[in-house]
């Protein structure tokens, strides 16, 4: 395969990002565009110079054209799922933003799909994945740098915007659940730095109903897992009330520990580890002067090292997972965030919220039976 013939589905804020960055690639070609927003749709297509005639009115275009080897889903949450499964039974490849599904069947069914189908590639968009801060965490962990992990605290709390086109994101139906929405983020880089070490094996939450903006779905949630080593993960999530973008990290091993506060103001401070090649100290990696007077020169991070802290953390690693998808679908490997091998970093969200619910523990992997009897009701 010479170019990945792409339908692109949903040129919206998110959607139009991606599509620029796919443009600028020669492995990659966006054969068509499905934006329901025709005005928007033409906007963007004429700001990246491509050609008009290629947005078409209907998805099931894009699922017909035997040209298109992968579809591109950037709509609205409540769609990823019927929209991936169409093309997955149309033998199309799928890139799918988060969340993969607004309903557990649908989840059910993506999961089903793509092992009956071991030639598709599927991808779901848990971005933080790519960051190089959560892969250096994860390599830390990996090499036993910071020993048995005992805590890892990830939060998500960033006020999404809800004005004009987004308010589709107050409504249960197109939006879903807020974990999906935002959260479910900062939960996939908690079963990403684990990984090493870690598998989830219970869930307990509890939520909060919108308390400013009428989401119909609630915005808040506390979120414990429970790990197989004996660890406890935590994540605050809070996609309306949150004061800026909160992402702080923390992560304790009997060895050391690595701490992430995006929020405090002076960058040189945003990040500290220590470890038995700090001797237990801990070192500002960002702060090169102290670094420096320390005796810590070999362990200076430059600034681009660390997620941003503006909200565009999002745009930010898009090229990466671009790179990853494509390489999956010319080189016929799958990603390790395949609707099936990504599947307990959703099932984290499902047992959330059946746990906020029923005030119990939910162990992992959840019983598909049981939770689809709590899904129907
Ligand atoms: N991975 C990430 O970090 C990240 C960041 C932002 C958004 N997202 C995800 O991207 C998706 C889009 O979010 P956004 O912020 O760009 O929203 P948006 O509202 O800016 O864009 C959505 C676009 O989809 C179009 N649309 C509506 N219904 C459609 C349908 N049935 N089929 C095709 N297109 C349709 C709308 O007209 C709009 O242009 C969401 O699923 C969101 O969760 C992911």
């Amino acid at each position: 395969m010479d170019k990945v013939k792409i339908g692109f589905v949903g040129a919206g804020g998110m959607g139009s990002a991606q599509m620029a960055k796919i443009a600028a690639r020669s492995d990659a070609q966006i054969e068509m565009l499905f934006e329901v927003n025709v005005e928007r749709g033409k906007e963007v297509l004429k700001e990246l110079s491509l050609d008009e005639s290629i947005l078409v009115d209907s998805y099931q275009k894009i699922i017909d054209n035997p040209n298109i080897d992968a579809v591109w889903l950037v709509s609205p949450n409540g769609f990823h799922g019927e929209q991936s499964i169409q093309a997955m039974e149309a033998g199309k490849h799928v890139f799918c933003e988060k969340p993969c599904a607004t309903t557990f069947d649908d989840y059910c069914t993506q999961i089903e799909l793509e092992g009956k189908n071991p030639a598709l590639k599927t991808y779901v968009n848990y971005l933080m994945c790519f960051d190089p801060m959560q892969n250096d965490i994860k390599g830390m962990i990996a090499r036993d740098e910071l020993g048995k992990i005992t805590q890892i605290q990830i939060n998500y709390r960033y006020p999404i915007n809800v004005a004009g086109p987004a308010k589709w994101k107050l409504s249960k139906e197109i939006m879903g659940d807020s974990i999906g929405m935002g959260t479910v983020h900062s939960l996939s880089a908690i079963v990403h730095i684990m990984s090493p070490q870690a598998k989830p094996v219970a869930v307990y939450a509890t939520e909060l109903e919108s308390q400013l903006k009428g989401f119909e779905s609630p915005p808040i949630h506390n979120i414990v897992i429970k790990f197989d080593n004996g660890a406890t993960g935590f994540c605050f999530g809070d996609i309306e009330t949150a004061k800026g973008f909160d992402l702080y990290h923390s992560v304790s091993g009997t060895k050391g520990g690595f701490v992430f506060e995006n929020q405090q103001p002076q960058a040189k401070n945003k990040v500290r580890f220590c470890n038995e090649a700090t001797k237990g100290e801990w070192v500002w990696p960002l702060n090169e002067e102290k670094c420096k007077a320390d005796g810590f020169e070999n362990l200076i991070w430059s600034e681009d090292k660390i997620l941003s802290d503006t909200g565009e953390a999002a745009n930010a690693r898009l090229d990466s997972c671009i790179e990853h998808f494509i390489v999956c679908v010319k080189e016929n490997k799958k990603s390790f965030l395949s609707f099936g091998n990504s599947s307990i970093i959703a099932q984290i969200g499902w047992a959330a919220q059946m746990s906020a619910a029923t005030g119990k523990e939910i162990a992992l992997p959840l019983d598909i039976e049981e939770a689809k009897k709590f899904f129907a009701n």
